[in-house]
């Protein structure tokens, strides 16, 4: 496994490849490695002829210094880890040569998906995740890149952004991995005191519940009793729930048939931000 931290020998790596008419997966990530982030890298792994994963903590994507500042680093674990999966190349690119000395986001329009849920809630977050995402597209010339429906905001606007500027690049939207109670595995889920890490499985055992009713139940009825048993909750407090169309991220209050729906949720354990989300038109799988 490589190890590369320059921006001309990335570039000069990727373009020999293409040459070559080698297929790249590119798997993008903040670090601080999980098995939901090894997912995605052995999925690209056997998918394309290199894997790179990149790990950058991108700064514009966060909308409070706090929060930046508090990411979890775990680099030599993290490349440990690596070391044992299908990654060929790891690419940790420095802030200032990545960003060209102005740590600033473009601005984009992505038709109205930057400003539900996290865009509401976190202003500037996905020009952030937008300019970075671009920057390594252009860099490493994936012909897949590997994005987790953990985020599926994220997924959506990364898809929006490849179609948007004809990149060409097939973005594959990979499954959540949870913890065996349920959690859906995070970088920060490491910050949480052992009392919110025992209470954060009631956010996935709610959506279960909330896919269960929504056979039977309006889309207000669910979000009240979202409300009411979050209102009761005293290690997390809810930030939003919301069930909306999973192409449009638009909330919505009424049921289609051939809308496909997705319930979205984001809580706060302390100062730790957790989010999770689950398809609303199947059972979900055990636990
Ligand atoms: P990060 O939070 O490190 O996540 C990297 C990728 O792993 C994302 O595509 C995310 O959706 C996926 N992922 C995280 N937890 C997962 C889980 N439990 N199951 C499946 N996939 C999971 O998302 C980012 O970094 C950044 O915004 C980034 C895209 C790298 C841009 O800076």
């Amino acid at each position: 496994m490589k190890v590369v931290r320059n921006i001309a020998e990335i570039r000069s790596i990727t373009s020999a490849l293409k040459s070559s008419h080698k297929s790249i997966g590119l798997v993008p990530t903040m670090g601080a490695l999980h098995q939901g982030h090894i997912s995605l890298v052995e999925k690209s792994g056997q998918e394309n002829d290199v894997c790179i994963v990149s790990i950058f903590v991108n700064p514009t994507q966060f909308d409070k210094k706090e929060d930046l500042i508090n990411y979890p680093n775990t680099l030599t674990n993290d490349l440990e880890v690596l070391k044992k999966t299908t990654c060929q190349i790891v690419f940790i690119p420095d802030a200032e040569a990545i960003y060209n000395n102005a740590i600033i986001s473009e601005e984009f329009s992505f038709d109205g998906l930057e400003n539900e849920m996290e865009g509401k809630h976190r202003s500037g977050h996905f020009d952030g995740v937008g300019t970075i995402v671009k920057k390594l597209f252009e860099l490493a010339q994936p012909t897949r890149a590997y994005f987790g429906e953990k985020d599926f905001q994220q997924l959506q606007i990364v898809k929006k952004l490849n179609s948007n500027e004809n990149l060409g690049i097939e973005i594959i939207g990979c499954p959540i991995f949870r913890e065996s109670d349920g959690l859906a595995m995070s970088s920060r889920n490491i910050r949480l005191t052992k009392t919110q890490r025992a209470e954060a499985p009631f956010i996935y055992q709610t959506l279960k519940t909330a896919v269960k009713k929504f056979e039977t139940e309006d889309i207000a009825s669910i979000s009240q009793w979202v409300s009411s048993v979050f209102a009761k909750n005293t290690s997390l407090d809810l930030e939003y729930f919301e069930i909306a169309n999973e192409n449009t991220l638009k909330p919505n209050t009424s049921k289609n048939t051939n809308t496909k729906y997705r319930a979205f949720i984001a809580v706060f354990a302390g100062s730790v931000r957790l989010i999770d989300n689950i398809s609303l038109q199947q059972q979900p799988n055990k636990p």
